[in-house]
Parts: structure tokens; sequence; C-alpha cells
């Protein structure tokens, strides 16, 4: 980028033309407050609090480039005073009390009334009460501490796709609105949470963060999601010295933006399953506990009539010993052999413009790439060609619908597409020979489960035998039930669910933080889960299991 120089303070300085003078100022080290400016958002300059002169006249520089010949002064005394004004009016229009406010200790508008130690309101406050929505099953929206950053608004938009949000009414009774001004528990939003994340003080919450912890009474962990294939960015924050989870961020840094899905965000929050709380074995009179011993001489005991049935929510390391142990008498419990291999990234994802998604339903399966295809087809940077004959949540967005049973001739009738990317999980063979026949086509395949090309590395592939014995390892006990009746069944699981007690052992495994390990995500890199709680319950490591039947095989 061409290099130019400006002033900024009244030193000469070198800086790339096209970016802002808040960047430029970033770069120097040298801070201008800011409050609706939030990288990666396109800044829109509406709370001017981070205004600073230019030969005279106040510019907000979060908006405007640099330029040659620019004589930019940061901290002029007419410029602290203009901030301190705007700061004052911030805290008048509404009701910024910060001892009743959740955001309180976190609230970038409060900090920035530290900054210019405001300790009075200057002027009269403006009275007037917005009513709460509190419609949501996580999120609540209080108007009433709302600075109309509109934040939120762009992050829905522009970053995750889903353009719930927006305003109404103009001036001081301007108030942010889901669709066209529904309670947010009734209207298109998703639940990904990104405008919790963005918004800078308590307008928008989340339910259960809700008073358990300020940041600063928080330690930050590094993670990744493993609800599905995609393997988000996570940052976890954990409330120190206890066992206990406040909130879980989307990490910016990571492929997904900061984006996360409903499951990314709520799902280790708001645990709704039931949980095995202890190891169980049969008997004549039903069950009994078992213990860490009891457990290894019964594998030992069934072993060697046994066949293992894993799915793919188990780690690459518990896999690996798995195979140690059981050797070539693993195999997965559902179908994990992609209908076409994929040969496109997420990058790709992100740049494509024409996308042809096949029977399945991103928003609700794979929520972040959802928000990738859906940000480009709102602004209008790509199209959507969507195949599904059930319901799909992507079809008021799609350019195109049809009904699956109309691939062939749907293609037949879109000959403009530029090298779409195929989407899809499942396919039949007549729809995989349609689309294998197109050279023009690129495909991305998202595994039905989170590791299941954890599974294909270590040639664990789909088959069902029959055996005297068999051992399940996962969550998934569907595809368990047919199989197991004849046979003496023991089951790793972390759930308590309807048909578990028709099995003979019961080992309940660690589940969501409480476990470490890695996965291969869609793209088959690496992604690595930290253990961050631990479990509340008498539940097993797997791992620790799987060891201990190594040991015991070799004595
Ligand atoms: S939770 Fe997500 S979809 Fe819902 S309003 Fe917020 S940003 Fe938009
Ligand atoms: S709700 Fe939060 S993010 Fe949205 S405009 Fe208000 S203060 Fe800004
Ligand atoms: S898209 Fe997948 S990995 Fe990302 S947050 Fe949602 S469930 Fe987790
Ligand atoms: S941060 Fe620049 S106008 Fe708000």
């Amino acid at each position: 980028m061409e290099k130019i120089k400006i002033k900024i303070n009244g030193q000469e300085v070198e800086v790339e033309q096209g970016k802002t003078i808040l960047q430029v100022a970033k770069e120097l080290n040298l801070h201008i407050p800011t409050l609706c400016n939030f990288e990666p958002l396109l800044p829109q300059g509406s709370c001017r609090i981070c205004l600073v002169e230019d030969r005279g006249k106040f510019v907000t520089s979060c908006t405007t480039q640099v330029a040659p010949n620019m004589d930019v002064k940061l901290d002029t005394p007419d410029v602290i005073a203009s901030r301190n004004l705007i700061l004052q009016l911030l805290f008048t229009e509404r009701n910024h009390y910060c001892m009743y406010c959740e955001a309180s200790g976190d609230c970038e508008l409060q900090k920035l009334g530290y900054e210019f130690g405001l300790d009075h309101f200057e002027f009269e406050t403006y009275e007037r009460k917005f009513t709460v929505d509190n419609s949501h099953n996580y999120i609540v929206i209080d108007p009433n501490r709302c600075v109309l950053c509109r934040r939120c608004v762009r992050a829905c938009s522009q970053l995750a796709g889903h353009n719930v949000l927006g305003e109404m009414n103009r001036g001081i009774d301007t108030t942010i609105i889901a669709d066209m001004n529904v309670p947010l528990g009734e209207s298109s939003c998703t639940s990904c949470g990104l405008c919790v994340q963005v918004c800078p003080t308590g307008a928008i919450t989340d339910k259960r963060s809700y008073y358990f912890g300020k940041d600063i009474q928080t330690e930050e962990i590094y993670s990744n999601c493993d609800q599905c294939p995609v393997g988000c960015g996570v940052k976890i924050y954990k409330k120190k010295g206890s066992n206990f989870i406040v909130k879980i961020y989307g990490d910016f840094d990571k492929e997904n933006e900061g984006i996360l899905c409903k499951l990314g965000r709520y799902a280790a929050l708001f645990e709704e399953k039931s949980r095995l709380t202890s190891a169980k074995i049969k008997d004549d009179f039903g069950f009994k506990k078992i213990d860490f011993d009891g457990i290894i001489k019964t594998i030992n005991e069934k072993m060697e009539d046994s066949v293992v049935y894993v799915d793919g929510s188990l780690f690459n390391e518990e896999l690996s010993l798995i195979k140690k142990v059981f050797k070539d008498r693993v195999f997965s419990l559902y179908e994990n052999e992609p209908p076409i291999e994929s040969n496109v990234s997420i990058d790709d994802i992100k740049s494509a413009k024409d996308y042809i998604v096949i029977g399945v339903d991103l928003n609700r399966e794979y929520g972040v790439i959802g928000s990738f295809i859906k940000r480009k087809i709102f602004s209008k940077n790509g199209r959507l060609i969507l195949f599904d004959s059930n319901y799909n949540s992507l079809k008021n967005v799609a350019n195109y619908v049809f009904g699956i049973d109309e691939l062939e001739s749907g293609l037949e009738k879109l000959k403009d597409l530029d090298s779409p990317i195929i989407i899809y999980k499942n396919l039949s063979e007549k729809e995989t020979e349609i689309l294998s026949k197109n050279k023009n086509f690129r495909f991305f395949y998202l595994p039905f489960e989170t590791n299941s090309i954890g599974l294909l590395k270590e040639n664990i592939k789909h088959k069902i035998e029959k055996s005297k014995n068999i051992i399940f390892i996962g969550k998934n006990l569907q595809g368990l039930k047919d199989i197991a009746k004849e046979s003496f069944t023991i089951v790793f699981t972390p759930y308590e669910t309807d048909e578990i007690n028709k099995f003979d052992l019961l080992i309940p495994i660690n589940d969501g933080f409480e476990r470490e390990g890695s996965f291969y995500n869609v793209d088959g890199k690496v992604i690595n889960k930290a253990k961050v709680l631990d479990s509340k319950f008498e539940t097993f490591d797997l791992k620790a299991i799987l060891e201990e039947l190594i040991k015991v095989k070799s004595l």
C-alpha cells in the first residue's frame, strides 16, 4: 500500500494510505478512546468518542482515513472537552446506574467514565423507561443500558450473517429490535450469542452468566468446541478457584472469526442431558455398583469374544488406545465414509461465490459454516442454491430452492454457476452419480460426527458383526439397540438414557470440557480440546481404563 506523510501530535510520520487515523494511532501506540468501534466490524462512527482534531476540524478517527498533509492532534483541550461532553450525554441518555447493572466491572462505557474521571451526572438524566426483552431462552436485551453503538446489529449481519437485529425510531427514542420488532425469543435469532459478546454495556447479556462472575474473577482458557467437526476456537471464562464456566466466547483469532453457533456457545452452559453418575453391572437382582478393578476384570473376561463399536465423539488419543487394546475388532457404529471426498477448505467456503447445499440445515447442524455462507448472500456477494425436500431454515435466504428429487433437473437450469461448492452430508448413490459427473463442481463434505475423519485415520470403518459380547464406546447409542439384543453388552458413555438399562455393564465417562484430546476437523486439521472442568460424578477417564487394560494384557 502507498505510504504518505502526516503529522500526529506534531510528529511527522509515514503511514499507509487507506488506514484510518485510529488504526495508525494504534500502530504508533497512541491511545484514542473508542466505544462503537469494534474490529473486525466495519466502523460506523456513531458514538463520536474517538474524535480528534485535523487542521482545526473535529473528525471521528475510526471512520476517517489518513490523507496527505493531515495534521492530527489527539488530545487538545477542545478535543478532551468535547469527548467529555459526549460521554456525559451518553451516561445521561439512558439508565447507567452501574451498581445495578450486570455489566458493571466489565462495561466499556463505565471504563470510559473512569478514564475521564466522571464523578457525577452533569445533566438531568432522561428518565424514560424501555421494556426489557426477556423472551429469549438465553439472552436478555435491556434497552435502558443501550448506547446505540450498533455493534450488535453489525455483528449479527456482517459477521454471523443472521441479519436479525436492526433499529427502530429515531434520535433518543431509537431502540434495537429483532426482525420486524418482535420479541427476540420469537424472532429468527439462531442463538449464536455473538451480540452478547460484542455489546460493550449491560444492554445485551446472557442469562446463564448473569451475576456469576466478572472477567477479573475468571481465568481465560483457550480451547475448541467439539460439538461438530468445524472445531471452532473458543475462549472459556472459568471462575477462579471453582469448577464453573461463567461464559464461552468465540475466538476472533481462529478460523471461526469469533462466531459460534448455539451449541458452541450455550450447550456446555445449559447442559440438559441426564448424566450416568456411577458405574453399574447387572445381575439377577438388577444393577449394582462396580469399581475400577471390577470393570477391568469384567472387560478382561469378555474381551476375547467381543466386537467393539465406537462413534465419532471419541478423540484421536482414545481411538489409538482402543485400537491398541482391541486391534482389528473395532468398527464404527455409524457410516463414516464420505460419499464424495472434500476438495476445498473452510477458507474456500469464505471466498466462494456460488454454494449448492444438499439436504443439510446448516443453521441447525453446522452453524458457523451457515454464517460464512449467509453473510455472503446478504451482502450480495454470493448465491445459495438449496436442494432439500424437508424443512430447512436456509430456505428463506436461498436464491433458488429445489426438492432433493429435482437435483438433476435443477442443476440443468443453473448453467451460469461459478465453480460452485457443493455442501453435503448424506448423499444417495444416484445423487453421488449426478454430482460426480460435473467437473466444474468443488466438494465440501460435512461429516455426521465430530471425529469421523479420526476414525478413518485409524482405519475404523462402519461394519456390523455378530458377536457373543459387545463393547460400545461413545455418546450416540441409537444404532446399538438392535444389535445388542443377544449379547453381553458393555457401554462406555456419559449419558443416562431410557434404553441404557437394557445393557449389562454401564461405565460413565467424562464429557464436554471434562475431557481433553484432539480430533480432525472438516479441513483435516488436528484440533485440540483443553480440559476445563472436573466431573461432578463418579465418571472414569476412558484413557485410564484403556491404559490399564493394556497393562493387564501384557502381564
Ligand atoms: S444471538 Fe446471534 S442471531 Fe441472535 S440476535 Fe444475537 S447475533 Fe443475532
Ligand atoms: S445493545 Fe449493546 S451492542 Fe447493541 S447498540 Fe446497544 S449497547 Fe450497542
Ligand atoms: S459450528 Fe460446530 S464447532 Fe463451531 S461452535 Fe457450532 S458446534 Fe461448535
Ligand atoms: S469509536 Fe469512533 S465514533 Fe465511536
